[in-house]
């Protein structure tokens, strides 16, 4: 296990700037995951912390040793990416065995190293076998126990599981997080799967044009995003947002006009002397309610999955409106609904984007 403090991570191509300053403080055993769109910075900043990238200024502490001047091969850690860069001639027992070999571990040492990993990934079959006589789960599979064997404290993923088929993600999701279990090692994981970080995180870092938006438990995140940025990417589908304008501000309720029409009322307190208008008001598909006495809401279409039902739909100001209910609901396009945003349920952002809602 190993603890780790990212102190003004500051990254530099050239005139360029790549990653802002970035602070954070990773727990002994704690499971990262950083995600945010492509290009934010995810695979820099996992680069600068095994050491493939020249920290520009900040500092990196691993166990409360500065690492910056490290070598990768010195701060004990292993890295997985999402090409598994099995070497082609050796078999898996070779390509798991080879860096202990390079590293001078005697024979046994080695075997019982391998033949552990190997167990506990289900490749035991397989250990004879070239890569290419495998599929693209059982590779990826020996990729990760390839870092494994080193037993390492640290272990940073970029995006392993994205050339995987998405039956075979969700078991190895499955199968990484009890790996993390088993080892207690520390984890650090990249992905722009929002799904993969809420099943896997003990902790989401939400990154953003190389800034950290927010760092919180999958559900503090859900529940509470510090701005719509997070809030937009946290949860699928996705939080609706509208455009208001806040009325009546008093400590205890903000009422908000729809533009267009339509009122909502939401319970303070809220910082309401920041809540003038305009703001944007946040509402999760899964938290609407098709009621009577709702805003109208014209349903363009309807994707029917078994266990929910997602209408797409717009208001009577224009706006388009996603919801979410569970169950197989009798509704199709053409159809008028009738849509409740319940109270509790509404977020509320400021025009810059930051959350007016209680945190
Ligand atoms: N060697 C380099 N020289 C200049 N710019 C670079 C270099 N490597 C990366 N960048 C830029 O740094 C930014 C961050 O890249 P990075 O690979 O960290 O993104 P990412 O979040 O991992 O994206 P993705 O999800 O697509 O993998 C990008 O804008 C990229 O173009
Ligand atoms: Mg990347």
């Amino acid at each position: 296990m190993a603890e780790l403090t990212l102190r003004g991570l500051v990254k530099n191509y050239g005139p360029t700037r790549i990653i802002h300053g970035v602070d954070l403080d990773i727990k002994h055993g704690e499971f990262v995951v950083f995600v945010g769109p492509s290009g934010c910075g995810k695979s820099t900043l996992l680069r600068m912390i095994a050491g493939l990238e020249e920290i520009s200024s900040g500092e990196l502490r691993i166990d409360g040793v500065r690492m910056n001047e490290v070598a990768p091969a010195k701060r004990a850690i292993a890295m997985v990416f999402q090409s598994y860069a099995l070497y082609p001639h050796m078999t898996v027992y070779k390509n798991l065995s080879f860096g202990l070999e390079t590293a001078g571990f005697n024979k046994a040492a080695i075997d019982e190293r391998v033949q552990r990993a190997a167990r506990k990934l289900q490749i035991t079959d397989y250990l004879d076998r070239k890569p290419k006589a495998l599929s693209g789960g059982q590779r990826q599979r020996v990729a990760i126990g390839r870092a494994i064997v080193r037993e390492p404290k640290l272990f940073l993923f970029d995006e392993p599981l994205s050339n995987l088929d998405a039956e075979l993600r969700v078991q190895m999701r499955v199968e990484l997080s009890k790996l993390h279990a088993d080892l207690a090692a520390t984890m650090i994981y990249v992905t722009h799967d929002q799904v993969e970080a809420m099943t896997m995180a003990d902790r989401i870092v939400v990154l953003r044009a190389g800034r950290i938006e927010q760092a919180g438990t999958p559900l503090e995140l859900y529940n509470r995003p510090a701005n719509q940025f997070v809030a937009g990417f946290i949860g699928s589908p996705k939080m609706n947002f509208l455009k208001a304008a806040a009325s009546t501000v008093s400590d205890s309720t903000v009422r908000l006009e729809l533009q267009g029409g339509g009122e909502v009322s939401i319970a303070g307190p809220i910082a309401a002397t920041t809540a003038s208008p305009p703001v944007t008001l946040g509402i999760r598909p899964e938290h609407i309610d098709i009621a009577d006495g709702g805003f109208p809401m014209a349903v363009n279409l309807t994707e029917q999955l078994g266990g929910n039902t997602v209408i797409y739909g717009t208001l009577a100001n224009g706006q388009a409106l996603v919801v979410q209910l569970s169950g197989q609901a009798r509704i199709s396009r053409g159809d008028k609904v009738a849509v409740r945003l319940p109270a509790d349920k509404c977020h509320l952002f400021d025009a810059e984007g930051r959350s007016l809602s209680q945190q």
